[in-house]
């Protein structure tokens, strides 16, 4: 599966693959992919320079890459606590209640809540990238807006590509005005922040807007017919984030949740500003159903709800409280139906990528007959 992208890279598919986990991310790079290892999570440093240590020795020289969180509206020249005080006590009563409301016990003593607001401040990514410039990186990624122009120009200064995220044809062509060598073109079907238009109309439009700039499509991409798809539409590749969930290889950290997601069906999910104020598509959950309840306290805008909630999302995961259990997952997780290892996905999506070649091979034969 080889495109001029996929060689300019130098991986043998066309397959970028987005994920939290330096183990999955490193599988995925020497399964013949790209694997992107997300970077929002580490506010400390010392815990990014020690994961790229350990994907270094585990990626056996393959490339890999890295995503990080510059949002467009920047949150500067505050405090976390000043941003903390903003949040109305009314909201902070309704994480209360709710965590009251299912029995969810607090955090171990000492233990701190994993997930902070200060992933998507730019001083904390920009130190992010202090870092991944110590290392071979190929890739800069970055959700939620185009990158700075001078962090752009050091990423090239290193021979870093860098790409961004997209979910309509505009943000693609302002993405390419600022110099970027890829767009993500991620549609509405995505696990975690997406736009409104489907993949199916999205890819194409955004390959007309910034060609020849490469494309890759994303969002809703769990099997190898779907690869084609997405090639045959203009991409030069194809960028999946959710599938890797149920990898044997992805911490989860919690049995209960991986088979939640086994279990969900297509419909399972839902586009909700639940876990950081902007719409992102996760599992739909009791928690998602209450912030959404046109009786609730409505959500709060990007970085409170995120602040908000963070300590309550930590608790619900380290206890596994079912029914508010939930991840960022798109609409593809109703076929991930079995836990397999990152090189047996691998398998099956080329195998897949085959049997669609083969069968519009034989239309397109038939037809030109
Ligand atoms: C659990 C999860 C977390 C995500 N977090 C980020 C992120 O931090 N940065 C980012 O650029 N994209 C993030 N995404 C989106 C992915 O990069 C990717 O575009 C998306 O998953 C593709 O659609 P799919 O979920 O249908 O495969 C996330 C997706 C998931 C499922």
């Amino acid at each position: 599966m080889e495109t001029e992208l996929s060689k300019r890279l130098g991986v043998e598919h066309a397959i970028f693959g987005f994920t939290p986990f330096p183990a999955v991310a490193a599988a995925i790079s020497r399964a013949g992919g790209f694997g992107v290892l997300g970077a929002v999570r580490y506010t400390a440093p010392g815990d990014l320079a020690r994961d790229l240590d350990w994907m270094q020795e585990h990626t056996g020289g393959r490339p890999y890459g890295l995503d990080v969180v510059m949002p467009a509206r920047k949150v500067e020249g505050v405090t976390e606590a000043e941003v903390e005080a903003m949040i109305p006590e009314a909201h902070r009563r309704f994480v209360q209640d709710l965590l009251d409301k299912h029995g969810v016990p607090p955090l171990p003593e000492g233990e701190a809540s994993g997930w902070r607001i200060t992933g998507w401040m730019e001083h904390v990514a920009r130190s992010q990238l202090d870092v991944a410039f110590d290392y071979p990186i190929k890739l800069l990624a970055n959700a939620l807006g185009s990158p700075p122009p001078d962090v752009v120009g050091r990423a090239h200064d290193h021979g870093v590509l860098v790409a961004a995220l997209a979910g309509s044809a505009a943000h693609a062509r302002r993405h390419a005005e600022a110099g970027i060598d890829i767009v993500v073109a991620q549609g509405y079907e995505a696990g975690g922040h997406t736009g409104e238009i489907a993949s199916m109309v999205l890819t194409p439009e955004v390959v007309d807007a910034v060609g020849p700039l490469p494309v890759l499509a994303a969002g809703g991409i769990g099997s190898g017919e779907q690869i084609a798809a997405g090639l045959a539409l203009g991409a030069q590749g194809v960028w999946l984030g959710s599938i890797w969930l149920t990898t044997t290889e992805a911490d989860l950290h919690s049995r209960a949740l991986t088979a939640k997601l086994l279990a969900a069906g297509s419909g399972d999910t839902v586009r909700s500003r639940a876990l950081t104020g902007k719409p992102a598509r996760q599992l739909r959950t009791e928690w998602t159903d209450a912030w959404d309840d046109p009786d609730g306290p409505g959500t709060l805008p990007m970085p409170l709800q995120g602040l908000l909630v963070a300590e309550a999302v930590s608790r619900i995961q380290k206890h596994g409280t079912e029914p508010l259990l939930g991840t960022p997952v798109g609409q593809i997780v109703g076929r991930m139906t079995s836990e397999r290892s990152v090189q047996q996905v691998f398998d099956e999506l080329t195998r897949g990528f085959e049997r669609a070649v083969d069968r519009i091979q034989r239309i397109a034969g038939r037809s030109a007959s």
